[in-house]
């Protein structure tokens, strides 16, 4: 069995959970329910990220002593991952005793290696990013871009981890993994930004201004910097399992590629003699109105409201099928509705009803077996091998959003096939080639609803197992066997309905 390790960013508790960090945990989710399918070891790791200034102060602010409000915010956090039927395998917390053994532990060998000198500090730091920064960060008109928010210079003592003598062993890294960063267009990116010279990287807080951290272990008087802490997560929870680390891939926002993901993480490992993880997917923003949906900005939407409404699948599918893995998006109310009503309640919901209401009909409710292959049937049955035969290496290579439009599409010629055979009109006759041909019809939109649902189950598996409970299915363990069109039906008792994206809904309201 191959062993498949997957992580999500841990999110920094300063508020609660929106729409963009649901779609990394469905995104990472559905990544890892496809290799679970194909008979790999899964281990998927998520959790929060409870330390630094940004949380230090929204306690400060909450009036709450610090571990009291991580306690709150981090159960917001962790009470969402059942909501969007995410199937992790653990939750780690940055404040747990596993991870800051381990933090103690790197950072005092790092130390007694050499790796790490104290120093004077002087520089700007961006509170809302958790990130020093340098005069090359500056707009061209000297302020500092948006996304740091406050920026304030500060000069003190503090400890350095030697990043700069590593600079060419990453280089050479990186051109000799080309995969290592997905999109592949941010690797270059990464490249470009290692052009000039890199400076070691400020490790610690005194605790006269920062208390809420890891304290150093070989200096009482100051905290680790939650970027190096943070990093660490991905090893610390698997540190006690043999076997457990490397990670496959590190899935996480574009926006904390470069330097923390890109630079520091690789550099961090080497330097502690730990295999570097296969690789890293820096997914795209949500937007609200052309601004990224933030915590810190206040745009941000609350993911469980859709959920509530619309349900976890419906959710799951949107993102999946509306986000091109590494682009950014804008998140309408508008579009989702387009995408529901069209893709999900017509498409996937009209087959449903027509395949269990034809059945109980004509077939007393139980499924038949197909007795002819005429062109309708072999068409439909040859754009499902190439459907299924194109899907998978697209779900391998995370172009989610064009699997989903093939599978849609093969939805949408299976509807346009009972169109055309009419079972309606079959249904009237009573010559035996007519009624063959009305068996033939019901089997064959049932198999097809089987095959499209199994092949979209890592993405809506609530639907696919409901969808199996009322065609009387159940299905084997091998996945990929599951994809062969068969006669699996036959003799299967149908139920008579099932609502599942329930029609109709509001119109969508005009936009000027
Ligand atoms: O960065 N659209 O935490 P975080 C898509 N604690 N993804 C978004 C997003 C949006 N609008 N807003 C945020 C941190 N994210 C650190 C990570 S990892 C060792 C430490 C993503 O709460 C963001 O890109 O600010 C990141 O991957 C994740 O949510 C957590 O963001
Ligand atoms: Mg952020």
């Amino acid at each position: 069995m191959k062993s498949f390790y997957i992580t999500t960013a841990i999110d920094y508790v300063n508020g609660s959970p929106h729409l963009g960090h649901a779609y990394e945990k469905v995104l990472t989710d559905v990544i890892a329910r496809f290799r679970r399918q194909q008979g790999d070891q899964v281990h998927f790791l998520t959790g929060v990220d409870e330390h630094g200034q940004k949380v230090q102060a929204s306690a400060k602010r909450k009036g709450m002593p610090p571990q009291q409000f991580c306690d709150e915010v981090s159960a917001e956090f962790r009470a969402l991952l059942p909501r969007l039927n995410i199937t992790n395998d653990d939750f780690i917390r940055t404040t747990e005793e596993r991870h800051q053994r381990v933090v103690r532990k790197i950072l005092q060998e790092l130390f007694d290696r050499g790796e790490i000198y104290q120093a004077e500090y002087q520089g700007f730091y961006s509170t809302r990013q958790e990130q020093f920064l340098q005069e090359k960060d500056r707009l061209p008109d000297g302020t500092w871009p948006e996304i740091f928010g406050e920026v304030t210079e500060i000069t003190e003592s503090n400890y350095f981890f030697k990043l700069r003598q590593y600079q060419d062993w990453l280089i050479d890294h990186l051109t000799k993994h080309e995969d290592f960063i997905f999109p592949r267009y941010r690797q270059k990116q990464v490249l470009e930004f290692l052009k000039e010279p890199l400076n070691d990287l400020c490790i610690s807080r005194p605790r006269e201004r920062l208390e809420w951290g890891i304290p150093l272990p070989f200096d009482a008087n100051y905290v680790t910097y939650v970027w190096f802490d943070a990093l660490l997560n991905y090893y610390s929870a698997v540190a006690d399992h043999p076997g457990g680390w490397p990670a496959t891939w590190h899935v996480i926002g574009k926006d904390i590629l470069v330097p923390p993901h890109a630079v520091y993480w690789p550099i961090m490992l080497h330097a502690a003699k730990l295999p570097l993880p296969g690789g890293i997917i820096a997914h795209g923003w949500w937007m609200q109105r052309g601004a990224k949906m933030s915590k810190s900005t206040g745009n941000a939407l609350n993911p469980l409201d859709l959920v509530t409404e619309f349900g976890a699948d419906a959710f799951r599918y949107f993102l999946m099928r509306e986000m091109n893995v590494g682009q950014d998006s804008d998140f309408t109310r508008e579009q989702f509705l387009v995408r529901y009503n069209s893709e999900l309640a017509n498409n996937l919901g009209n087959l449903v009803n027509r395949t269990l209401n034809m059945t109980t009909r004509f077939a007393a409710g139980v499924l038949p077996a197909a007795e002819v292959t005429e062109d309708l049937e072999r068409s439909l049955q040859e754009l499902w091998e190439k459907t299924r035969n194109e899907f998978i290496p697209l779900c391998e290579g995370f172009q989610f959003h064009t699997a989903l439009e093939r599978a849609m599409f093969f939805l949408t010629e299976t509807n346009a096939y009972i169109e055309k055979r009419a079972p309606w009109k079959l249904g009237k006759s009573t010559t035996p080639t007519d009624q063959a041909l009305l068996r033939t019809s019901l089997a064959t939109m049932a198999e097809a609803l089987r095959l499209a649902v199994a092949l979209i189950q890592h993405v809506t598996p609530t639907a696919t197992e409901k969808i199996n409970a009322v065609l009387g299915y159940k299905p084997g363990t091998v996945w990929l066997e599951e994809l062969n069109w068969g006669q699996r039906l036959v003799g299967s008792p149908v139920a008579a309905t099932l609502v599942l994206f329930p029609r109709p809904l509001p119109p969508a309201p005009a936009t000027v």
